[in-house]
C-alpha cells in the first residue's frame, strides 16, 4: 500500500457538491473534473486518492479501512450504525427522514401500523420510542407507491423538498429525524493518520462555518 489518503466520495447528485468542498479546503484533484467513466483520481501533490462509490456504500469501504475516511447521510450512519467516527457536519445534502401518508390517512392508533420503507431499524427505533405497534414493510425504492396501492399506511423516507410527496398525493406526517452530509474517518486510519485527517477535518470544518455565516 501507498501512502495516500483513500476518500470515498459518494457518486451522484451530492457527490459533485461534497468534492467541491474538498478541493476548497486545499485537497483538489484536478483529474477528477474531466468528463470521464473512471471512478479513482488521485493527485500525487496533496497526497489524496478519490473514488466514487455509491452513497449507501460510502460508509461501508470506511469502516473496513478500505477508505480513510468519506462522506455519508446521516440516514446511512443511523441505519447501519457503521463502527467508524463522525468527524463533522457538511451542513449539505440537509433533509428530514419523516413519516408520510395519504392526504386523507387518519391514524388509528388501536391498530398495528403497516410501514413501508427502505429504513427498518431507524423506522422501529422511532415507532418503539412510540410504543407503537408496527408491521415493517422493506422495500429498496419508489417507496411513496406503497400506501396509493395500499401496501402500507404510512412510508418512512427522506423528504427534502416535499416534491415527490405532493406529486404522488401524499403528505408529511411526522419529523423523524433531520438529516445532512457527515465527514466520517475510519477509527484504525484516524489514530495512526491523524495528522492529516485532524488537518482535512480542520479545513472542511472551517469552509462549513464560513459559509454558514456568510448565509445568515
Ligand atoms: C429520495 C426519497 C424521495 C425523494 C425526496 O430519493 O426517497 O423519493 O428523494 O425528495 P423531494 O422531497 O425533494 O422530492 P432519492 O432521489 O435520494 O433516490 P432513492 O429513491 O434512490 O433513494
Amino acid at each position: 500500500m501507498d501512502n495516500m489518503l483513500n476518500i470515498a466520495l459518494p457518486k451522484g447528485r451530492l457527490g459533485e457538491k461534497v468534492y467541491d468542498i474538498f478541493e476548497k479546503a486545499g485537497y483538489g484533484c484536478p483529474s477528477i473534473r474531466e468528463n470521464n467513466r473512471k471512478l479513482i483520481f488521485e493527485n500525487e501533490e496533496t497526497g489524496v486518492r478519490y473514488f466514487w462509490v455509491k452513497p449507501s456504500d460510502v460508509a461501508i469501504y470506511v469502516e473496513r479501512g478500505a477508505a480513510d475516511i468519506g462522506v455519508a447521510g446521516k440516514d446511512i450512519l443511523l441505519e447501519y450504525n457503521p463502527d467508524v467516527y463522525e468527524l463533522c457536519d457538511l451542513k449539505m445534502g440537509v433533509c428530514r427522514m419523516a413519516v408520510a401518508a395519504k392526504n386523507d390517512f387518519v391514524d388509528n392508533p388501536e391498530k398495528t401500523l403497516r410501514v413501508a420503507t427502505k429504513f427498518p431499524n431507524i423506522t422501529k427505533k422511532y415507532y418503539s420510542s412510540l410504543s407503537r405497534e408496527i408491521d415493517i414493510i422493506k422495500l429498496n425504492g419508489s417507496i411513496e407507491i406503497a400506501p396509493i396501492l395500499g401496501l402500507s399506511d404510512v412510508i418512512v423516507d427522506i423528504v427534502e423538498t416535499g416534491t415527490t410527496l405532493k406529486e404522488n398525493n401524499l403528505r408529511p406526517y411526522e419529523t423523524v429525524v433531520p438529516i445532512s452530509a457527515r465527514l466520517i474517518s475510519n477509527k484504525v486510519s484516524y489514530k495512526f493518520r491523524n495528522d492529516v485527517i485532524s488537518k482535512i477535518a480542520a479545513a472542511i470544518e472551517e469552509y462549513v462555518s464560513e459559509k454558514e455565516n456568510k448565509n445568515d
